[in-house]
């Protein structure tokens, strides 16, 4: 199950998408100690945030909405939690967000220096005014941020990418021009929950991001688009609660894959679980490698490699 991500090496490709359970090093290092391949960081942004009023989360069916408003410590308190965690090896990618690319390079640095294993640009999230989505909805800007960081930062950098766009392979290809070392998809979808009792949306701020069983297929299908305009790789993500869904990501065209709400659902041992699950299917399926899986769905990719043969 040992997987490699452009120059970062896993072993295993089940890892903990940002937001969950990941601002500080214990429950990190819980979560990498259940099974987990690598932990991704809560965003971390410049300077500390208390994002947005209560409500902020609500559970609903097959999923979560959630409008956080990208809470997080800053930076510099951020600093002692990847030390922490880095002292047992664990491999972690830093999650960052800003509202242009020297915010970016600045806290993509600080990470660097911290001792982060990659960095992941967090350029998707749906309800973060100035930042997010605002930006990554705009393939210039994000072949820009990308290669600032780039040009200044050794370890891999992953592009993480919105669904909420009609042009998600346009802005894919762009974080591949800007030498992005891979995609990550998808954020959660923009939704919204009404109490028709109060007549008033749930979340105080209103529009929120959906996660969860719910959103598997629109991260299949991204995922699928994405793989027929880049080559480097796409860590799947949205949804994924077991080996099954994880296999689908990789037909799809995923090289790894990451969980966040379904730690709700299955417990903080779910990585551990999705890894015994995908082996199960390719001992049944006599497959040998994880790697002869990726991508076999995906008509485009089949036809490529069958002209490449021929
Ligand atoms: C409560 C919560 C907080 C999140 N915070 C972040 C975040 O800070 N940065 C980010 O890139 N994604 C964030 N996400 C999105 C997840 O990383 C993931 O892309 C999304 O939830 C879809 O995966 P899932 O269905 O496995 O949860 C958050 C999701 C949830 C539910």
């Amino acid at each position: 199950m040992a997987t490699k991500i452009g120059a970062l090496k896993l072993n295993n490709p089940v890892i903990l998408a940002s937001g969950i359970m990941d601002e500080d090093s214990g429950s990190m290092k819980r979560i990498y100690n259940n099974g987990a391949g690598a932990i991704v960081t809560k965003s971390i942004g410049l300077k500390t945030r208390e994002g947005y009023p209560n409500p902020t989360f609500v559970d609903l069916d097959c999923g979560i909405l959630n409008a956080m408003g990208l809470p997080n410590p800053g930076i510099e308190n951020f600093k002692d939690e990847i030390v922490e965690i880095k002292k047992d090896k664990i491999p972690v990618i830093g999650s960052i967000f800003g509202s242009n690319s020297k915010e970016f390079l600045i806290l993509a640095k600080k990470m660097q220096e911290f001792g982060a294993d990659a960095i992941e640009l967090n350029m998707s999230c749906p309800h973060a005014k100035g930042y997010g989505l605002e930006l990554g909805s705009d393939p210039k800007i994000v072949e820009d941020i990308t290669l600032k960081v780039k040009k200044e930062i050794k370890i891999p950098v992953f592009v993480k990418i919105s669904p909420n766009l009609m042009n998600i392979s346009e802005i894919a290809k762009a974080a591949e021009d800007g030498k992005a070392d891979a995609i990550v998809a998808i954020n959660t979808v923009k939704a919204m929950k009404i109490d028709i009792d109060l007549k008033r949306p749930v979340l105080a701020n209103k529009i929120g991001g959906y996660s969860g069983k719910a959103i598997k297929p629109i991260g299949v299908r991204c995922v699928y688009d994405i793989a027929q305009n880049v080559k480097i790789p796409i860590i799947g993500v949205g949804g994924i609660t077991s080996g099954e869904d994880a296999i689908e990501y990789i037909m799809a065209g995923a090289t790894a894959l990451q969980v966040g709400t379904g730690l709700y659902n299955r417990g903080i041992n779910i990585f551990g679980k999705i890894n015994k699950e995908i082996i199960d299917w390719m001992k049944k399926n006599k497959i040998e490698k994880i790697t002869d899986l990726i991508g076999v769905a995906n008509i485009w990719i089949i036809q490529k490699l069958s002209k490449s043969k021929k």
